[in-house]
Parts: C-alpha cells; structure tokens; sequence
C-alpha cells in the first residue's frame, strides 16, 4: 500500500516528505478552504505541493458541466506533470473524465460511494478511484465493507488501462489497516492519522528501556 497525504497543508506536506514514506497528495476544495486559500493563489499552491511531493498530486475541479470540468482539468493539469486532476463522480464528470483520459491526462475519480459508480469511474478512464469509508461511518453505515465491494468488483475487470484504488475519507489506523488487508493499493490520510500510523506503545516502551539500559553502558 502506498500513504498519499489528503491536505492542502504545505507543512505537513513537507514533513510526511522527509519521512520518505509520501508517494502523494490529494486535496479538495475544503481541505484547501481550511489552509485559508484564495482563488488568486490556488494554481500556485498546487505548484507549490507538486515540487515538494515524488508523486501524483491531486487538485479538484468545481465544474458541474461536462466542458467546464475539461477545461479547469486541463489547466491543472499544466500546472505540473504530476498534477491528477480529481472530478466527482456524476454524468457530467464521467464525461469529463473520459474527454480528459483521452487527452492523456490522469484523472481521480472521487467522491465514490457504490460499486457501480467505482465501476464506471473506471470504464469513463480515471486512473484513480476514490472510495470514501469515514463518510459512512458518519451515518452509521460500515464504510469498510463498501470499500471491500468497490476494490473487490474493480479487481474482477480489466479496463483496458491501469487503475489504482485510493481509500479516502480515512479517519483512523483501523481504515489503514483493513483497507490494506483487502489490497487497496493506496491510502490517502490526514497527517494526524500518518503520525498514529507510525506509532505504538510497545514502540515507545522498546525505546524507554533500550534508552535506560544504554545509560547503564554508558556509566559502567
Ligand atoms: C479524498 O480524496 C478526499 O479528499 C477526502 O479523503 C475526504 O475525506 P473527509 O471525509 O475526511 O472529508
């Protein structure tokens, strides 16, 4: 599984960098809201994270329109090689995805909640397939088990080019580690969520004694 970082934080974009464990970004509008970014600055802030991340960068178009959402794809898409442009998952951004897949540009196909719409996400071109768990625990619904469904339907298909399923909306170290175990090929997390991931108590335990005995060593 590789850990994609979902923030508009350029902070904690940098530091989940020189982990070396950051193979990407996704940001929506929100994410890029709570960092208090304005229209003016948004295709600069995207450049700014594209040059720090070794990897895909998502950036979300706003369209509602077939021809809207083409051309806000196409350019983000310019603003860097490893801009992914990301479209909600509707008629209209099926269309898009589509149009832009054909243009070779890569696209996230967000906003997944069904297995049909993982589906046809996919069929439409999306490189990347973004089914949402944490939004189904909010309303009481097992996202996990709808994540199971939409990565074990994509895996019986061929689509003719590669697709790769981003578990989003993650909310703990437990959506990591099932969406792992059913062979999410990614997952996209808030930074607090990547630092629990690097943490256990028996971690921290190993360290205290390794430390205390070192001492021992040292005053021997
Ligand atoms: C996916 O790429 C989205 O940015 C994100 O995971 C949404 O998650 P949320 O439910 O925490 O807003």
């Amino acid at each position: 599984m590789k850990f994609f970082l979902d923030t508009a934080n350029i902070r904690d974009i940098e530091e989940a960098a020189s982990w070396g464990v950051l193979a990407g970004v996704t940001t929506n509008p929100t994410l890029y809201a709570r960092e208090g970014g304005t229209l003016a600055d948004f295709h600069a802030h995207i450049e700014r994270i594209c040059a720090i991340v070794d990897g895909p960068v998502s950036a979300e178009t706003v369209g509602l329109k077939r021809a809207e959402i083409v051309a806000e794809g196409v350019e983000l898409a310019a603003i860097a090689p490893n801009v992914v442009v990301k479209v909600p998952v509707m008629p209209e951004g099926l269309a898009a995805t589509k149009a832009l897949a054909e243009k070779g540009i890569a696209v996230n196909m967000t906003l997944c909640f069904t297995v049909p719409q993982a589906l046809m996400a996919a069929r439409a071109g999306a490189r990347y397939v973004s089914p949402f768990i944490g939004r189904f625990d909010d309303i009481s619904e097992d996202g996990l088990e709808h994540l199971g469904n939409m990565v074990a339907a994509l895996n019986n298909y061929d689509f003719g080019h590669d697709v790769e399923v981003i578990a989003a909306s993650v909310r703990h170290n437990q959506h990591v580690v099932a969406a792992a175990l059913m062979g999410a090929d990614i997952a996209t997390v808030p930074f607090n969520v990547l630092e629990k991931l690097v943490k256990h108590p028996l971690t921290d335990r190993g360290l205290e004694s390794f430390l205390a005995d070192w001492e021992k060593v040292k005053n021997a």
